[in-house]
């Protein structure tokens, strides 16, 4: 189990499963021949029968379940194709199956949810322990092995009709508590770099569980400067070396080196008690997920189904001058050549900060675009997000950052093609749409045409 947890951790983010390369160097290799789907799999199999044993052991046979749902947590920073990964492996494990002839929907009985949507889920569930009101916010600290995960919710509507919607989900850096054992690991080696007897697999998988299991969770950061921790070494016969603490058959490391060299690089990354007001850790934090997972499914309807947007997404355009351009920016006036009067460098918000969107939701804007012929087909939208509430008005306002130039290839619509196709003196115009979709993983940008989708692009993997 912990090798296979182990090893989990290295595919614990998506893109590792995509690209092998993108794989923490430090964390253990997988076994021969194992692809990290593989180990999926498998866990997730094992997994599965030993969850059934119990279930059945503890309710009898009362609980169908072959037909019933199964919920799969997920990492709050993976986008669609981690979890269509994740999706496919539980299915290829076993944990949903066909119940019976004509059952043709029996893979729909796989749900996915978002650990901290599912530890929100049991937050918001308990609030007499954390006293929260309706658009209140509050963040999940997942603090794992691998990472640490936060994720901010806003309590929205009634709490007795429970919604909630999504500020902010990120996976945080590697800087999870398996990292504390890899850094003990390192300063164990530095330490006893000349009593190569300690220094074998063995030696140091010993020293390293005793730190994972005992000292790493009693210690209590700067109070314990001053104590010294002992850690038994597998290997007794060696010499004595009061210089590096070596004595008696015990390793003894004081507080104060294990905070320099093992907490604090890992814990410093991670730092925001001065920023929120009431930190909590509910006695049943090592279940909160899964408690959610199985609250949201008895719920039988989507808690957390919105979205807060966590910043403007702008895009620069040229509208019509108004009086009030004349005034403040005579400068980007220009003259069209069907002689109108255009204002260049306006912002069209397509997504203001802190607009409650569905999760998915497409927010549409109507765009149109001048061509002479029809090799004039590119559109090029260049995408701005800005942090401040403020609705700014002009590109050199400060405080907006350029995300991308998204380049819209205008050709692939029929009405543009008919156009390009007959020989016009004046040129053209072509209408379009672009619209805009958030979850908590990424920002998709789509090219729409009478209703229809002509083409999409990821620009923002929100991450
Ligand atoms: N009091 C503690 N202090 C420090 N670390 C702890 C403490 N209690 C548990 N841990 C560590 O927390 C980790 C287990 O956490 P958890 O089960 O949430 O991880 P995980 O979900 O497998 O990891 P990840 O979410 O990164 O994939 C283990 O590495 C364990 O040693
Ligand atoms: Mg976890």
């Amino acid at each position: 189990m912990r090798i296979l947890s182990l090893g989990l951790s290295n595919v614990n983010e998506p893109h590792a499963l995509r690209d092998e390369h993108a794989i923490d160097p430090r964390l253990p290799s997988l076994p021969h021949g194992k692809r990290a789907i593989d180990l999926i799999v498998d866990f997730l199999a094992c997994l599965w029968d030993y969850a059934k044993h119990q279930i059945t052991r503890e309710i009898g046979a009362v609980a169908d379940l072959d037909s019933a749902d199964v919920w799969l947590t997920v990492p709050a920073a993976w986008d669609a194709r981690g979890c269509q990964i994740m999706r496919d492996a539980a299915i290829t494990a076993g944990l949903v199956r066909s119940a019976h002839a004509g059952d043709t929907s029996w893979r729909d009985r796989l749900r996915i949810i978002t650990e901290p949507e599912a530890a929100a889920v049991h937050c918001a569930y308990l609030t007499e322990l954390h006293k929260l009101r309706p658009s209140q916010n509050f963040m999940i600290c997942d603090a794992g092995g691998g990472t640490v995960d936060l994720a901010v919710y806003k309590i929205i509507g009634m709490l007795s009709n429970l919604e909630i919607a999504e500020m902010c989900a990120r996976s945080g850096a590697n800087c999870g508590s398996l990292f504390l054992d890899l850094r003990f690991r390192e300063l164990v080696r530095t330490l006893l770099s000349e009593h190569p007897a300690h220094l074998d697999e063995a030696s140091l998988a010993y020293f390293m569980h005793n730190f994972s299991e005992t000292t790493k969770m009693v210690y209590r950061g700067e109070l314990d400067d001053n104590t010294m921790f002992n850690f038994t070494c597998f290997n007794v016969e060696d010499t004595d070396d009061p210089n590096v603490g070596l004595q008696n058959g015990d390793l003894t490391i004081p507080g104060n080196l294990l905070r320099r060299e093992v907490f604090d690089p890992v814990v410093q990354q991670e730092r925001f008690a001065s920023k929120i007001n009431v930190i909590s850790r509910p006695p049943d934090c090592d279940t909160a997920t899964l408690r959610g997972a199985a609250q949201y499914g008895l719920a039988r309807r989507p808690l957390v189904s919105s979205i807060i947007a966590p910043q403007s997404y702008m895009m620069k355009v040229k509208l019509p001058a108004e009086p009030e351009d004349q005034l403040k920016r005579p400068a980007y006036i220009r003259t069209n050549d069907a002689g109108v009067s255009i204002c260049e460098n306006r912002l069209q918000y397509l997504v203001a900060k802190g607009a409650i969107l569905r999760k998915g939701q497409r927010v549409k804007h109507k765009f149109c675009k001048f061509s002479q012929n029809g090799q004039d087909r590119m559109f090029v939208a260049t995408l701005y997000t800005s942090d401040n509430d403020k609705i700014m008005r002009y590109t050199d306002e400060g405080e907006t950052v350029e995300l991308c130039k998204w380049t819209v290839d205008l050709s692939v619509l029929p009405s543009f093609q008919e156009d390009a196709n007959t020989p016009q003196a004046n040129g053209f115009y072509t209408e379009f749409e672009l619209g805009l979709e958030l979850d908590s993983a990424e920002v998709r940008g789509i090219l729409i045409h009478a209703g229809q989708d002509w083409g999409h692009v990821v620009f923002d993997f929100r991450s």
